[in-house]
């Protein structure tokens, strides 16, 4: 769903330039790098893969243009105008400063340098004093104002670089100095942040006639097709909602768990096997696409054509770049895949539902289905309607792009909690055999009485949500009461909540940066205080896919604990990559495992 882009979005907003730019040269065979500045001119053809060093001071510009993500030594480069170097492999350029200081350290350099520090810090400073001033004597009732470059508070002025390389710190600082509600200015996008549980209390009580969420998500459009979710109108989108409510109720659940479990046996012996290491977030990926297949769309398209339907979801899923939210129609390469993923998907689904049509009654009520793409061959509108085709391919394209990578982070985080905590491994375990025991098949009564892997599940979308940033535009204004202050956040803003700093301020959950899953257990129940906990979000939007990712991820960890003894590898748990659209661990996921002896 769209709500899965609002880091991008944001992103999109923060990082403008070089993503934007980096999205674009991905379409072009080679780059031609044009530079006619102060100090040298160049014209460079890079054929696909090469390396070059450029001379000092022809490449001021260009790094902010084609390095994606800006990494702080070639941001340091840029700024003091050296040379640095540029690759390009296949349709990825890299910008790298040069092992070698060697003749980069010249007076004349350090002269150019400190006399673009002093002009660019000038500029930055007038600028962002400019922009603020304006905003706040505008409408002197509306939220403190931060502006990318503010020069109010402690002295980290690059915000919002700050802010695209770790939204989570720079939320968190701007919280401390700034209290519960304030407005960050990207790229003339006033967005008003609200943190705590008071605050997150309006952003998800409030209905879409205040707070819209169709208006920031409309990108999608190209992706999940025209008409569907938040390409329609309300009456036509409560029905789709409705449709989706009905197919994820407990009740189809159950007929879920058993699907689930049989993947996860067949997927952990032929991939698995007795003892070795494996990367748990590309192994949970895989588990995690095969069992929603199973369950979403049916053992046919499961049995028959899972490869294609999954070649194409990445189509789609690589088809959302910085570039579409702001251009979702340019004509780029990621476009055009996605586009033409979105056709076949469309046909491939328009086949299968031709196929299941065609069965007499009979037939079909011997295939028993529980599937949600039978759920919306069967759902009519308010006006008697069925869902076209193209839009049931539309929300099952939603409800992938919705529980894909969340669930597969999801479960990757709780595992690695879990497997590097012997002692809550240990309790798990206990769990396990004190509900399960013995080999025999999973039931939805045995998922349910799992709490303290429920409680491991929660406590790591706690500290890891997936979705860390979630948007709505203001409608109309939007009265908020802070630390004695009354303010007004006008009509035209956007409004963010973000799970991630939000979920770990120490008020609400104390000593909020350990994993603690007994947080959760009566007497404590920290996550009870209203709109405290956002893992999946909450009030009219909150997740539809809560209890399917529940019973998916408890299913699918159930399975593997039973069957492998674990241990992390790495010595430290992996950072968050908030470079992702969909935030999930970077860098070292392995664990290393041994089949368990019965
Ligand atoms: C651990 C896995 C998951 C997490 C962390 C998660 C998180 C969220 C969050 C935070 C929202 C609220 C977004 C907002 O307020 O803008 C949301 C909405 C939604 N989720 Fe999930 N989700 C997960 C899995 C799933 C799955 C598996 C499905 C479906 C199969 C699903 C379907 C939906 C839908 C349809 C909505 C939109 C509800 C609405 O707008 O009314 N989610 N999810």
């Amino acid at each position: 769903m769209g709500f899965v882009f609002t880091g991008f979005f944001l992103r999109g907003s923060a990082f403008t330039v070089p993503e934007l730019v980096a999205s674009l040269l991905d379409s072009i065979p080679f780059v031609t790098i044009s530079f006619n500045l102060l100090f040298s001119s160049l014209t460079e053809s890079l054929p696909k893969t090469s390396s070059i060093s450029a001379p000092v001071g022809s490449l001021c510009k260009l790094s902010y243009i084609v390095t994606k993500p800006i990494s702080a030594p070639v941001l340091l480069f840029t700024a003091l105008n050296l040379p640095l170097v540029i690759a390009k492999t296949g349709s990825s350029i890299t910008i790298t400063p040069p092992t070698t200081f060697g003749d980069v350290a010249t007076p004349i350099n350090l002269l150019l340098a400190v006399t673009l520090l002093i002009t660019l810090a000038t500029s930055y400073f007038i600028v962002s004093t400019l922009v603020s001033t304006y905003i706040r004597s505008s409408n002197p009732s509306r939220p403190p104002v931060i502006t990318p470059l503010t020069p109010f508070g402690n002295f980290k002025l690059l915000t919002f670089l700050e802010f695209s390389k770790s939204p989570l710190k720079c939320i968190t600082r701007l919280y401390k100095t700034y209290g519960e509600v304030f407005t960050m200015n990207m790229m003339g996008q006033n967005i008003t942040i609200l943190l705590g549980p008071d605050q997150q209390e309006h952003f998800f009580k409030l209905g879409d006639d205040h707070l819209s969420q169709q208006e920031v998500y409309k990108f999608m459009k190209p992706v999940f097709g025209a008409g569907v979710v938040y390409d329609c109108n309300a009456r036509t989108r409560q029905s789709q909602f409705q449709a989706m409510a009905y197919g994820l109720r407990n009740v189809r659940l159950k007929g879920y768990i058993s699907k689930i479990e049989r993947e996860t046996h067949i997927y952990l012996d032929s991939k698995f096997g007795q003892s070795g290491t494996v990367d748990l977030l590309e192994a949970l990926s895989e588990l995690t696409i095969l069992t929603s297949s199973r369950c979403l769309h049916g053992d046919d398209v499961r049995e028959n054509m899972f490869t294609q339907v999954a070649e194409l979801y990445h189509d789609l899923d690589k088809g959302v770049t910085p570039l579409s939210v702001f251009f979702p129609y340019a004509w780029t390469d990621a476009h055009k895949k996605r586009d033409a993923a979105r056709k076949r998907m469309v046909a491939l689904f328009a086949s299968v539902i031709k196929a299941r049509r065609a069965e007499t009654p009979e037939i079909a009520a011997s295939k028993n289905r529980t599937d949600i793409l039978d759920v919306f061959m069967n759902a009519k509108y308010k006006n008697g309607q069925p869902f076209k085709d193209e839009e049931i391919t539309g929300l099952l394209i939603a409800l992938l792009f919705a529980g894909q990578h969340t669930s597969s982070i999801t479960s990757t985080w709780t595992a690695l909690f879990i497997a590097n905590d012997p002692d809550i491994m240990r309790r798990v375990i206990q769990e396990q055999n004190d509900v399960v025991g013995g080999d025999r098949e999973l039931t939805f009564d045995d998922i349910n009485n799992m709490p303290l892997l429920h409680n491991c599940m929660r406590e790591a979308l706690r500290l890891h949500p997936p979705l860390v940033l979630l948007m709505r535009k203001v409608l109309k204004d939007l009265k908020v009461s802070t630390g004695g202050n009354d303010y007004v956040i006008p009509k035209g803003d956007v409004v963010m909540v973000s799970p991630s700093v939000g979920m770990r301020l120490a008020n609400v959950f104390p000593e909020p940066d350990a994993f603690d899953p007994d947080r959760y257990a009566p007497p404590r129940e920290e996550h009870k205080t209203p709109f405290a906990y956002l893992g999946f979000g909450g009030g009219m939007h909150s997740c539809m896919g809560q209890a399917f990712a529940f019973v998916q991820v408890k299913t699918i960890l159930s399975v593997l604990f039973r069957k492998y003894k674990m241990e992390v590898v790495p010595e430290k748990l992996p950072e968050c990559d908030y470079e992702a659209m969909v935030v999930g661990p970077k860098g070292d996921c392995r664990v290393r495992y041994e089949k368990r002896v019965n």
